[in-house]
């Protein structure tokens, strides 16, 4: 083996792996050594330019806690978590589509009765939300689980601002009945914008964008045999569609929110995949 050398720079770290290391993890490390490697010879990086990477990932990771994912954020801006969740998400045509979680769901959402009101903190018009989980072909899930979270009239989820809106607000867990219907009354979401406070929020200035999401409310949807759906739904026309900050927009998840003087209703029909 020769030493170690700016041609053979890949062979020469993976040429390192252990004889006994998982297969998985091998093929794993083989392509990130690869990758990172044509990455450095494709840019040819200043020392000053690869110090400045280190302290950006060293940033990254001190801005990180119990409550606050600055890595994950990075995933999500860069589009790695939309195409994690696009590969394990393969739906066939007429199953409803996923997109990222985000980092605002709390387990544990107040159980519901349909039509009940999420909005705890009395800010904003009324909007009713409504429709039916079935299967791919139509049929009926009656007992699915509906569980919605979003911001409040101002733009803020309850957990950014304890002590200021009502715990657990404009979150709450439904069921449908017997017919696969539900539907709950909420206010119409607002655009917001993902923190900026952080190594991310520079990062996301430096190559020029901005970091708004469009409006949306969450969803999980889940019933035994059927793959749970983690996605949103968007207001049609928000400014943000076509330039969410996390590239979380599918056009089967933009909604048509109807306003109905003084009220608004929107209907999101969820079709589950089965398991297997
Ligand atoms: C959200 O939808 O709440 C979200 C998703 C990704 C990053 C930040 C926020
Ligand atoms: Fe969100």
């Amino acid at each position: 083996m020769s030493y170690f050398t700016e041609e053979n720079s890949e062979a020469a770290v993976i040429n390192r792996l252990g004889d006994d290391v998982d297969p998985r993890f091998r093929q794993i490390m083989e392509s990130a050594v690869k990758h990172l490697h044509g990455f450095v010879k494709e840019v040819e990086p200043t020392m000053d330019e690869w110090f400045q990477a280190i302290q950006f990932l060293t940033a990254t990771g001190k801005m990180c806690d119990d409550k606050r994912q600055e890595w994950i954020l990075a995933s999500d801006t860069l589009g790695v978590s939309m195409l994690v969740d696009a590969i394990n998400h393969r739906r066939p045509d007429g199953a409803t589509e996923n997109t990222v979680l985000g980092p605002f769901h709390v387990s544990g959402a107040p159980v519901r009765a349909l039509g009940e009101n999420i909005c705890l903190d009395g800010k904003g018009a009324p909007c009713v939300v409504s429709g039916t989980v079935t299967d791919e072909n139509g049929a009926p899930i009656a007992g699915a689980k509906v569980d919605v979270w979003q911001t409040n009239d101002e733009g803020f989820y309850d957990v950014q601002q304890p002590g200021v809106q009502p715990d657990m607000n404009m979150r709450g867990l439904f069921t449908t009945d017997e017919s696969g219907h539900y539907h709950y009354t909420t206010v119409k979401p607002l655009p917001y914008s993902i923190p900026t406070d952080g190594p991310v929020g520079e990062l996301l200035v430096a190559m020029g964008r901005h970091a708004m999401r469009p409006a949306h409310i969450h969803y999980i949807v889940s019933a035994p045999g059927y793959e749970t759906l983690v996605t949103h739904i968007f207001p049609k026309g928000d400014p943000y569609l076509d330039s969410d900050a996390v590239f979380g927009v599918k056009e089967s998840l933009i909604v048509d929110f109807v306003d109905e003087g003084g009220s608004t209703s929107a209907r999101f029909d969820v079709k589950l995949k089965k398991v297997g």
